[in-house]
């Protein structure tokens, strides 16, 4: 069943498009993958799912309701958060204040405290420290743990592994099983491909703001994949 859909998305900033009718489609209980280069528009995709940045064309269907223009925090309460790029965690509050920031409006279900502590359970042990003593693989785990605890339906995630040793990120996916299993979609943005390939059951490329490839991940080769991402017409 599909969950959510753009449909035709086109995305400006001002005069600037970013996007160029982009069609995507996540079905409930699925992961898939957003990759491309850096400034491909995959942020700007997520910024209007999220209802941060709307869409002037196309829509943004969720749950069969078009929310293209509905503000960021009814979308939330319609059960989409978003770990946004760079994490944006407050410095000056403690792990647990940062956590409950999710949760101080949140939609019922199971994310608790808790069930966010036994996903990362070395979370527990930092809970009192201050966001800013945190390294970036723990920061990013508490980014994670807010948005969950606004019990959503999607997460949309944007480049966990940015600026993390390999051995952290693969800590950080290892959590997505789990996360999974509470019944939680995933749009997961990455520009690691190989990473981005194993974590999803689909992934979308995108190129300058279009899709130029669109398939399950298990068939897709890096081949077409190194096509799509720089555009490389040559075979
Ligand atoms: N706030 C903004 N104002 C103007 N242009 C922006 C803004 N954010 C992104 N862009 C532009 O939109 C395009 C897509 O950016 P983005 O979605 O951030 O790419 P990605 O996340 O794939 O790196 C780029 O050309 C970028 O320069
Ligand atoms: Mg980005």
């Amino acid at each position: 069943m599909t969950l959510l859909s753009l449909e035709k998305v086109d995305v400006f900033y001002g005069d600037l498009q970013a996007t160029f009718g982009v069609d995507l489609r996540l079905d409930a209980g699925e992961a898939i993958a957003l990759i491309g280069a850096n400034g491909a528009g995959k942020s700007t995709l997520l910024r209007a799912i999220m209802g941060m940045t709307a869409a002037r064309r196309g829509a943004v269907m969720f749950d069969g309701q078009d929310i293209t223009r509905l503000r960021c925090d009814l979308i939330a309460r319609r059960g989409i958060a978003i770990v946004p790029e760079g994490r944006r965690l407050f410095s000056s509050l403690s792990v647990e204040e940062n956590l409950l920031m999710g949760g101080a409006r949140a939609r019922p279900g199971p994310w608790t405290l808790d069930t966010v502590f036994d996903l990362f359970p070395a979370m527990r042990e930092f809970r009192h420290h201050n966001a800013a003593e945190l390294s970036g693989g723990q920061q990013q785990m508490v980014a994670i743990g807010r948005a969950l605890l606004t019990n959503p339906r999607v997460l949309l995630c944007d480049e966990l592994s940015l600026g993390l040793a390999p051995k952290v990120v693969g800590e950080i996916y290892a959590c997505f099983a789990g996360i999974r299993d509470k019944g939680v979609s995933i749009i997961l943005v990455e520009q690691d491909v190989v990473r981005a390939r194993s974590a999803s059951s689909r992934l979308y490329c995108l190129l300058k703001g279009r899709v130029t490839l669109e398939g399950a991940s298990s068939s897709v080769t890096l081949d077409d994949i190194s096509h799509a991402y720089f555009g490389d017409r040559r075979s």
